[in-house]
């Protein structure tokens, strides 16, 4: 049986003007919209009290053992406004699928596509003012669905009582600089996970796990850190929170392969599609650092980006170690493979193109 969400709209709604003054220049992760989805899991009750209220703080119980053992997943998705005025989401299946992946990983309960998906089509509807439109640019509503172990219990064990939430931010470019190239610290002290770690899993202890890199990248003047695989520090893994893809002259579009600690982007996996329709040959494969390093030297590297939901496609300029740092890619700008893979992905999910694909799911 798939779940029902109560509707309590609260009657204290943003005034109109103050919503649409952040809707113009919403930046990232900043404001968010007037409700949003609550439901509680628990062992003997499985799913219930699914509901849709005012945005709010949780109760949570000092022992609640998300606090001390970081039993959480969370997912990241975007609503769309077309210019008909209809909302639409990209690949909602895929997140759901990676949901259940995660859920399975940090021992937290699953949840069918259906009620996933319910979820995010019932807190859209009441804040649906709330979709910029999404007919020029990127703009859109980021939808965060997130569950924690909310059991007060300190013994180590998978919690008994998880709670379950969707929040919405409106969202523009995630990088306060637009689209100018990120600059990437190569992180040589830490690594983001291990084999048989959760590195696949899309869990906030991963991103914790980042953040001590992310310092020593901005000390250094760079804006994300790379991370190596943590067996050898030889081959590329992910940014903090977005995968990786080097663009050779010959056309070959070449991403890191899935090694269990890498997290399988959706829209890694959308640029794989996409790139055939491009004229590019995608490829899944080790590259390492020195590679990376030796191709972009000679100029068989043409480009460098990163992708992620929140990122998009995000031209990387510049790679800098303890070693020195080199060049990948076109001087203060973007190349231009990087911006039709931009292109090309933006335009199918604000409806500019057609969505040959069926990755659009109405909400
Ligand atoms: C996303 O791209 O949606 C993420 O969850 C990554 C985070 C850096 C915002």
């Amino acid at each position: 049986m798939s779940l029902s969400f109560t509707v309590t709209e609260r009657s204290d709604r943003l005034p109109d003007a103050e919503r649409e003054a952040i809707l113009a220049d919403p930046g990232f992760g900043k404001r968010f919209t007037d409700h949003m989805v609550r439901a509680t899991w628990t062992r003997d009750g499985g799913w219930h009290d699914a509901q849709v209220t005012a945005y709010g703080p949780f109760q949570l119980d000092p022992a609640a053992a998300v606090l001390h053992y970081a039993q959480e997943i969370f997912e990241g998705m975007k609503a769309y406004r077309h210019a008909d005025g209809s909302v639409w989401t990209f690949r909602p299946e895929a997140n759901a699928a990676r949901w259940n992946r995660s859920a399975q990983r940090l021992a937290l309960p699953g949840m069918e596509e259906a009620d996933f998906i319910g979820a995010l089509k019932a807190l859209v509807e009441v804040d649906k003012a709330w979709v910029p439109d999404s007919t020029s640019g990127e703009a859109s509503l980021y939808l965060r669905p997130f569950m924690f172990a909310s059991e007060a219990f300190l013994g180590v064990r998978p919690a008994e009582e998880v709670t379950f939430s969707v929040i919405a931010s409106p969202a523009g470019s995630y990088f306060t600089g637009g689209l100018k190239p990120v600059s990437l610290w190569i992180s040589e002290h830490f690594s983001r996970a291990g084999k048989g770690g959760t590195g696949a899993a899309k869990c906030g202890g991963n991103y914790a796990a980042s953040l001590a890199a992310q310092i020593e990248a901005a000390e250094n003047g760079c804006d994300q850190s790379v991370f190596l695989d943590s067996l050898e520090q030889k081959y590329i893994e992910e940014l903090g929170g977005m995968n990786v893809f080097l663009v050779h002259k010959d056309g070959r579009l070449v991403t890191p392969s899935l090694t269990g600690s890498i997290l399988e982007g959706v829209t890694r996996s959308s640029i794989l599609e996409l790139a055939k329709d491009l004229d590019l040959e995608p490829q899944e494969r080790k590259i390492s650092l020195e590679e990376w390093r030796a191709d972009a030297e000679s100029g068989e590297i043409t480009e460098a980006f990163a992708c992620g939901t929140a990122a998009v496609v995000t031209p990387i300029g510049r790679l800098v170690s303890t070693q020195g740092e080199f060049r990948t890619g076109p001087e203060g700008e973007g190349g231009p493979v990087a911006s039709k893979i931009r292109k090309a992905l933006l335009d199918v999910q604000t409806g500019r193109a057609e969505d040959t694909r069926g990755w659009l799911t109405r909400l």
